[in-house]
């Protein structure tokens, strides 16, 4: 139920991002594949692009720039404007961690993390919303973390701007409905990516310790519910923050 949407996901070279940005083209969204320069297995953005366009038999679009900088999304909403003329969903999936104790975190840090894990998703709202109102409606969703809900000692910058997420979903439901355009966002446990590709063997037996379903998760369990938000099943579902945890957050 996205076919033909022109769906923004951001941060989709890899992991969460890219698995959303799969299932939507496989769905019969056109997708458009946000990602700051990097961070990919060698092959370019345009290339990740045009495959899944392919391999899909739909249109991709793939953006270059970095969230947190104002300028270089602009371009991208420009691009997509272009390309497409309209925005019907909105994936706020981009985000970075920035673990460090109380006390040594530096300053770069802070402001680096609030850049592109909040300040960035909120820049995002306003400028697709301001597209999705011309079109009658959209949906957005902002993928949080498990974290922003419960705290983690280490992640006090991560938390914040995690929890930042979950009052900006809230509070744009409430504003946006009246336009048609529903706000919810995911919030994940312990999902196998890169992002968490640095834990060690005890901390890693530490966190699946505390799931109840006894694994971590998949990008691609974390898109499907992303999907479903995303998708007109979920039509009367606004202003929600849906766990995908195993049963983490219990
Ligand atoms: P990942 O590190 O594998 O992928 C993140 C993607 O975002 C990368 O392609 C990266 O290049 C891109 N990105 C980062 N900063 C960017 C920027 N400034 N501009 C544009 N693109 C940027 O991470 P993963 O695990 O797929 O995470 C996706 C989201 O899920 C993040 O917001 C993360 O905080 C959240 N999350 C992940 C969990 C996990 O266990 N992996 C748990 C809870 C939340």
């Amino acid at each position: 139920m996205v076919a033909g949407k022109v769906a923004l996901v951001t941060g989709a070279r890899r992991g969460i991002g890219l698995a959303t940005a799969r299932l939507l083209a496989a769905a019969g969204a056109r997708v458009v594949l946000l990602n700051r320069a990097g961070d990919g297995d060698g092959s370019s953005l345009d290339e990740l692009a045009g495959d899944l366009a392919a391999s899909h038999a739909t249109e991709c679009l793939a953006v270059t720039a970095d969230v947190a900088d104002p300028s270089q999304l602009s371009d991208g909403y420009r691009a997509i404007l272009k390309r497409f003329g309209r925005l019907d969903i909105l994936v706020n999936n981009a985000g970075i961690l920035g673990d460090a104790r109380l006390g040594m975190i530096p300053d770069a840090m802070i402001r680096q993390v609030i850049d592109t894990n909040l300040i960035a998703v909120i820049a995002n709202i306003q400028a697709a919303s301001r597209l999705m109102r011309r079109s009658g409606g959209g949906a957005i969703v902002s993928v949080t973390s498990i974290v922003g809900l419960r705290g983690n000692p280490g992640q006090v910058v991560y938390a914040a701007s995690k929890a930042g997420i979950v009052g900006a979903t809230l509070s744009a439901a409430k504003e946006l409905a009246a336009d048609g355009i529903r706000v919810n966002a995911v919030a994940p446990g312990f999902i196998e990516t890169d992002m968490i590709g640095h834990l060690g063997p005890e901390v890693t037996a530490e966190r699946l310790d505390g799931i109840p379903l006894g694994r971590a998760g998949s990008a691609e369990e974390v898109a499907e519910a992303i999907v479903f938000l995303a998708s007109e099943r979920a039509r009367y579902i606004t202003g929600q923050v849906l766990g995908v945890d195993g049963g983490m957050v219990l």
